[in-house]
């Protein structure tokens, strides 16, 4: 059994045999994080893209519990520089982190920092225990979503639902009908103005097309992937 954790917008937390897996670790300054980052644990840490709002804390804490960073080339090479830990890879690459591997796909986003693009954005398929968990990190709907449920058998998708900055509940329904993962979590909503929506329209849309099992994660609840 694979434990995930929500810990707001985009950041979850995996628990599995072999070590805990943090994704997108943004805790200080996310008014929806049931933690903080001093007291986040990880042996490895997957950043989707450089905006704050997904590095996050990820240097820090990092550094803190000697975790691995895993990101695309540049991304993970900004990490080293600021003396983490990391492993880096790209787009099509399967990285054996120990935790868990993380397969590499594309993200249809930008990934800056003060204005500055760093990097190709990203978004990961987690294999750990033998359950496979999709993080879309931010992004559009984009069609080749369907190479990812052609190539897995997704337990669980985490995809983002707050439109303005990444796909919207629509496209998300639309995404997951290209996925088609057993469950599907709804991430990156809520934390400020600019991303509402309501995750029951979400579910409701999900379930009532038969698109499989939607569950809707309070900050701080897990989801047991059985
Ligand atoms: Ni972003
Ligand atoms: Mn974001």
């Amino acid at each position: 059994m694979v434990k995930v954790r929500y810990l707001g917008h985009s950041a979850f937390q995996l628990f599995g045999s072999k070590g805990t897996v943090l994704i997108d670790p943004y805790l200080t300054g996310n008014p929806k994080a049931p933690i903080s980052a001093e007291n986040a644990e990880a042996d490895v840490i997957l950043v989707t893209h450089a905006h704050g709002d997904h590095l996050g804390d990820a240097i820090e804490i990092a550094k803190r519990n000697d975790a691995t960073i895993v990101a695309t080339f540049e991304l993970a090479s900004f990490c080293e520089s600021e003396g983490a830990k990391v492993l880096d890879g790209h787009f099509g690459g399967v990285i054996d982190a120990g935790a868990c591997k993380a397969k590499i796909f594309p993200a249809v986003h930008s990934s800056s920092m003060s204005g500055h693009l760093v990097s190709m954005p990203s978004s990961f398929v987690v294999e750990i225990d033998s359950k496979y968990i999709y993080h879309a990190g931010d992004t559009a709907l984009f069609g080749d979503m369907s190479l990812i449920g052609e190539e897995y058998n997704l337990d669980v998708a985490l995809l983002p639902i707050g439109g303005h900055y990444t796909m919207g509940i629509d496209d998300a329904v639309r995404a997951q009908s290209r996925l088609r993962a057993k469950i599907v979590v709804p991430m990156h909503y809520n934390t400020h103005d600019l991303i509402l929506a309501d995750p029951k329209e979400f579910k409701g849309k999900i379930e009532n097309i038969g698109l499989g099992k939607c569950v809707i994660l309070k900050p701080g609840q897990d989801l047991d992937v059985l």
